[in-house]
């Protein structure tokens, strides 16, 4: 009776291992005779209490044989379940070295990073100290400070995005003359990159566009000084021979004021295309800081003066590069990163 229970698990186990293919229901399938509460062979030997006491060693014997028969077939079977996984895992992840690779590209740097670079490089040359100011400005620093109280018809001169009533990003790197000045005596000078923000939209104007200010301020500081700056920073970014004028304008925040050209690269100055003819090109704004400006600073302005610039980086790449619409700049196109590789 006992001895058919011994042959019938024999078999089972035999009949069904070879048609197992996976390490998982193998192991399922150990289990439910393995198992030490629920495996059959396990159950075998819980009911040899019942049996009367002469037949106990025999019968433990052929449970015990059994027990050591289906652990090495188990093992055995393991042995070959986990061969086959391996060499399918190996098959599916194998590696085609004929393939063709995937080309890495290499980027670009943007024509906004290598004017910017460029013009730091310049300005760093001449002994100016890069300042960075804060995207988000108070009204005072961005237009009441700079001469430039509510109510004054130059402030419709920038279409200007409010955050709240007295908060607003900054439509020009002008304002970070302020917190330098507050912070800072004279001697100064500091140049002044950053993103500045209009509610400006065509061709040549972007709701965020890059600004580069300068400011120099000391004892006897004059135009002069500003024009012979001036050509020196022409002839390096737009090339040998590149000459400036100065034409008055007007700002808030510097009296006099006047506008920058540089004379034509393009045409050498006889006029064509990029210049409209005149043989000039006009590339920034500057003039000597308004003393009220220095007085807003705590600075005397019976003793020091200074001179302020700002630039557009945009205006500069597109001049520079040749480029008829600043929307490309923007757009995050790499078939027009691309032209700018080196
Ligand atoms: N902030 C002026 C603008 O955004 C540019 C400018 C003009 C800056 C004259 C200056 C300056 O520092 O002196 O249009």
């Amino acid at each position: 009776m006992m001895e058919d229970k011994i042959a019938a698990i024999r078999a089972e186990i035999e009949e069904n291992i070879s048609s197992l293919e996976l390490s998982a229901a193998l192991y399922e399938f150990r289990k439910s005779f393995l198992d030490n509460k629920d495996g059959k062979i396990s159950q075998l030997m819980k009911g040899m209490k019942d049996l009367p006491k002469e037949e106990k060693p025999a019968f433990g014997k052929l449970v015990n044989d059994l027990k050591t028969w289906a652990i090495d077939k188990f093992d055995e079977y393991n042995e070959k379940i986990k061969a086959k996984e391996l060499e399918q895992k190996n098959k599916d992840e194998a590696i085609d070295v004929t393939m063709p690779g995937v080309k890495n590209e290499v980027g670009a740097l943007h024509p906004d990073t290598m004017v910017i670079g460029e013009l730091i490089d310049i300005f760093a040359g001449m002994g100016f100290e890069i300042y960075e100011g804060s995207e988000i400005e108070n009204d005072y620093y961005n237009f009441t400070a700079l001469n430039t109280p509510k109510d004054h018809p130059a402030r419709d001169m920038q279409d200007t995005f409010y955050v709240s009533d007295d908060f607003l990003l900054r439509t020009q790197t002008s304002a970070g003359q302020i917190h330098v000045m507050e912070n800072k005596k004279p001697p100064i000078k500091i140049l002044s990159p950053g993103k500045v923000f209009r509610s400006d939209d065509d061709a040549t104007h972007s709701p965020m566009f890059s600004q580069m200010e300068g400011l120099v301020v000391d004892r006897d500081i004059s135009l002069a000084d500003l024009q012979g700056m001036l050509d020196t920073f022409s002839e390096r970014i737009f090339g040998e021979g590149i000459k400036t004028r100065l034409r008055p304008s007007y700002f808030p925040f510097t009296e006099p004021s006047v506008e920058v050209d540089v004379s034509c690269f393009a045409c050498g100055g006889k006029g064509c295309k990029l210049c409209k003819g005149t043989g000039w090109i006009e590339v920034l704004g500057a003039g000597i800081v308004n003393r009220h400006v220095l007085e807003n600073c705590g600075i005397d302005p019976d003793v020091y003066s200074g001179f302020a610039f700002g630039m557009g980086v945009e205006r500069i790449a597109m001049l520079k590069y040749g480029i008829n619409n600043i929307k490309a700049l923007f757009e995050s196109d790499t078939r027009f990163a691309e032209q700018f590789k080196n």
